[in-house]
């Protein structure tokens, strides 16, 4: 499998932060509630850096389809209770999670895609389970919008991202019966943390 993230590795958290200070971190954390209670699998996690902190609270499965950020993610969540895995997630009859973390992940790809993530998910969660989505959203003002389509553009160069615009994650989820549970913004809605259930 080719590696579109080697280019960017290195450094790809000192880029975000230098561009979105905490607000990404925040939104991948902010929703994560009862986490050593739960077996939680992580899809595109990338270098895992953003939940260090707490990594001793984490157990489950790691997905992901950049050899060179699955390393990373390895180094900085060694102290987790955590499996790493290279490649595609698909789902297992005996392995059931209670949530699943879909942090930036979704904006990478197609729709059709995604419908086929969400429906391999469907077979992996609890009856109560729940997905963690966090995500850049529709633009709020003109300046998001100039810094939404270039960092398009620039994923697009250097990751080979096949997307020129940003999913509707919403109309995808509500087209699956997803119901949304929680919600917060931040960067005036820009970036959106939420839950969502069956
Ligand atoms: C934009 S990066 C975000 C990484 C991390 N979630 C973060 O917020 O910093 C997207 C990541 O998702 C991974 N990815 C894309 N599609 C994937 C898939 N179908 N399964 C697992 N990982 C995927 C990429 O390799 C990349 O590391």
């Amino acid at each position: 499998m080719k590696d579109h993230y080697s280019f960017l590795t290195p450094f790809y958290n000192s880029l975000t932060k230098l561009v979105f200070g905490d607000q990404l971190m925040h939104a991948k954390t902010c929703l994560a509630k009862k986490v050593s209670e739960k077996k939680i699998l992580i899809i595109g996690g990338g270098n895992g850096l953003d939940y260090q902190v707490f990594q001793d609270q984490l157990t489950g499965e790691y997905w992901e389809i950049s050899s060179s950020m699955l390393q990373k993610a390895k180094i900085n969540l060694e102290e987790s209770s955590l499996s790493f895995h290279l490649g595609f997630f698909h789902a297992e009859k005996e392995r059931l999670f209670d949530e699943v973390w879909l942090h930036f992940v979704l904006d990478t790809m197609l729709d059709e895609e995604i419908e086929s993530l969400l429906g391999e998910i469907r077979k992996s969660l609890k009856p109560e389970g729940t997905i963690y989505l966090a995500d850049f959203f529709a633009p709020k003002n003109a300046l998001q919008r100039v810094v939404n389509q270039t960092m398009i553009t620039f994923f697009r160069i250097a990751t080979n991202h096949k997307r020129a615009n940003l999913p509707n994650y919403e109309e995808i989820l509500l087209g699956q019966n997803w119901v949304k549970n929680s919600e917060k913004e931040f960067l005036k809605g820009w970036v959106k943390a939420q839950v969502w259930r069956l």
